[in-house]
């Protein structure tokens, strides 16, 4: 919970609202992704990727209607898409366009950062972000990431194109 987000578990019953804003093609293709197809995708998505531990849907408090807008995960480990240790994490997260710019991914990773410093005692947290997403960038730098290292030139079967991806650090004080 934060001041204005809740994070909880997918449900299947996500489908609907998931697909209402994966299927925007400015949110997928800028993360690594293709939009979403079909309501039946979605669910599929939450069903084999979303229902794990540490994925969670970003609802609002204030809406009152539990509605998933977004979503953020600390996956941890080699189930990670980075080479990462298992007591360090990778964060991911992306938001619906119609929630841009009000901080509220900032606001989420900053519970996920301590969830992943205080309950589950990681060393290290990790994030990527490809080549000329400048509102990832800025979300990491916001929260406190800082530049480490840029991958070389890598072929993304999900996207079918080459992508630079440049990854931050964040370590536990
Ligand atoms: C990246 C993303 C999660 C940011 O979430 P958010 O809750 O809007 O974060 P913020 O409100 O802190 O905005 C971050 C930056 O985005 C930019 N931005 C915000 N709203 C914008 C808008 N409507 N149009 C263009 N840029 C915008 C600003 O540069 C802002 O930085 P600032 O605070 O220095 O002005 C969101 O833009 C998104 O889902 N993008 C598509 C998916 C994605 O890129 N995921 C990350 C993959 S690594």
């Amino acid at each position: 919970m934060t001041k204005r987000t809740m994070l909880r578990p997918w449900r299947l019953s996500d489908a609907e609202s998931l697909y209402e804003y994966a299927s925007d093609p400015r949110i997928g293709p800028v993360a690594g992704w293709q939009p979403h197809s079909s309501i039946g995708e979605s669910r599929q998505i939450i069903r084999e990727i979303f229902m794990q531990d540490g994925v969670f849907a970003v609802t609002l408090r204030d809406a009152g209607d539990d509605r998933a807008i977004g979503c953020i995960g600390l996956i941890r480990g080699t189930k990670s898409n980075l080479p990462i240790g298992d007591d360090e994490g990778e964060i991911s997260y992306w938001i619906g366009v119609p929630f841009w710019g009000q901080g509220l991914i900032p606001e989420a990773m900053a519970a996920v950062i301590r969830y992943g410093f205080d309950e589950l005692g990681l060393s290290t947290l990790w994030c990527g972000y490809f080549d000329g997403n400048e509102k990832s960038r800025r979300v990491q730098e916001k929260c406190g990431f800082q530049y480490h290292h840029t991958n070389p030139a890598t072929y993304f079967p999900l996207t079918d194109d080459v992508r630079v991806e440049h990854v931050s650090i964040l370590r536990r004080h």
